[in-house]
């Protein structure tokens, strides 16, 4: 690490609020460049898992290891996050050790817990969000890419995707927040579609209303309970499952609930003609998404998935300081 890259090195990235009005198109720059210097040199990167994952894990070891780091991911089990010791001194423990705390976790506030215990120390450790049951913002700066290169190709002006019409349809979630927080900040306009009881909180609401208004490109929110009137017109779609990590005990109920949420072929056909669809993944085809459609031309989830890589590299980047162009 460059003393220049140390001293502008960020606390943290728990949500999309924390990237500041200029930060998404700095972290889509980096994201994108073709290279990047090696901030993680001789350094160590923890990653703890209090959840499954495939994409989240993958994508952020090999970012570690292509900003020259060395990953070490453990199951939260190991660690004891708030049983075998209190979630500050997991993180204080794990300071000593590595540049970059990342985390995925059941409750949000256990990461603003460890950004707290880790703030004061000279040198800067940036705690990484890699999902927690408010937000997914890593994911988030994948699906922005995805769509980016999807609908605007070649594009990669901050306002190539102003306008245009996102449409997320089934459970109003971590993943579904952190989304319309980066599409409004892009200028899109957003359309969540859920049903009653599984809609975004007042709270979210004013969140992503205040990064609407932070950019001045028009970015807009639009709630409703009709699927096909968030995907009328629309160029993209988006969904997730219907019963998170954690929530397993509810998926009956949800099942229930979400039915008619599911994008399918008939949703698709509301949607403008060149429309993509887009799934963090997992999947589950017959439930919030058919197999006609993930497996279909309109589905871009392959692509997605693979700009997860890319997305955590330019997060990595832009946490420990570097600026598109060279250290800040
Ligand atoms: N989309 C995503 O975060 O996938 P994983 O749960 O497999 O990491
Ligand atoms: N909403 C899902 C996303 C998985 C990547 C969950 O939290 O389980």
């Amino acid at each position: 690490m460059t003393p220049a890259a140390r001293a502008g090195a960020r606390p943290a990235l728990l949500d999309v609020e924390d990237l500041g009005n200029d930060g998404l198109d700095e972290v889509l720059a980096l994201a994108t460049s073709p290279g990047l210097p090696p901030v993680l040199a001789g350094a160590g990167v923890a990653m703890v898992f209090e959840k499954p994952s495939a994409r989240t894990r993958n994508a952020s070891e090999m970012a570690v290891v292509a900003l020259g780091g060395h990953p070490v991911s453990m199951q939260a089990a190991e660690v004891g996050i708030d049983t075998r010791e209190r979630a500050e001194d997991v993180a204080r423990t794990l300071a000593c050790y590595h540049r970059v705390l990342c985390a995925r976790v059941f409750d949000h506030q256990v990461l603003v817990r460890m950004v707290d215990a880790l703030a004061g120390a000279p040198d800067v450790v940036p705690v990484v969000n890699l999902l927690s049951d408010r937000a997914h913002p890593c994911q988030a700066v994948a699906d922005l890419l995805t769509l980016r290169s999807a609908l605007a190709p070649g594009d990669a002006s901050p306002a190539a995707l102003s306008g245009r019409r996102v449409a997320y349809v089934g459970d109003a979630n971590n993943v579904c927040r952190s989304l319309a927080k980066v599409a409004v900040l892009a200028g899109m306009e957003v359309r969540v579609a859920s049903p009653a009881g599984f809609q975004l909180s007042e709270e979210s609401v004013s969140e992503i209303g205040r990064l609407a208004s932070a950019t001045g490109r028009g970015g807009t929110l639009v709630l409703t309970d009709d699927p096909r009137a968030a995907a009328a017109g629309a160029d993209a779609l988006y969904t997730d499952v219907w019963t998170s990590m954690g929530q397993e005990g509810e998926a009956e109920r949800r099942r229930r609930a979400f039915a008619g949420y599911a994008v399918d072929g008939p949703l698709l056909a509301e949607a403008a003609p060149d429309a993509v669809v887009l799934h963090c993944l997992p999947a589950h085809r017959g439930e919030e998404i058919s197999a006609e459609v993930l497996e279909g031309p309109s589905s871009v989830v392959w692509r997605q998935a693979a700009y997860r890589l890319d997305a955590m590299r330019g997060v990595l980047a832009w946490l420990l300081g570097v600026a598109p162009g060279g250290p800040r």
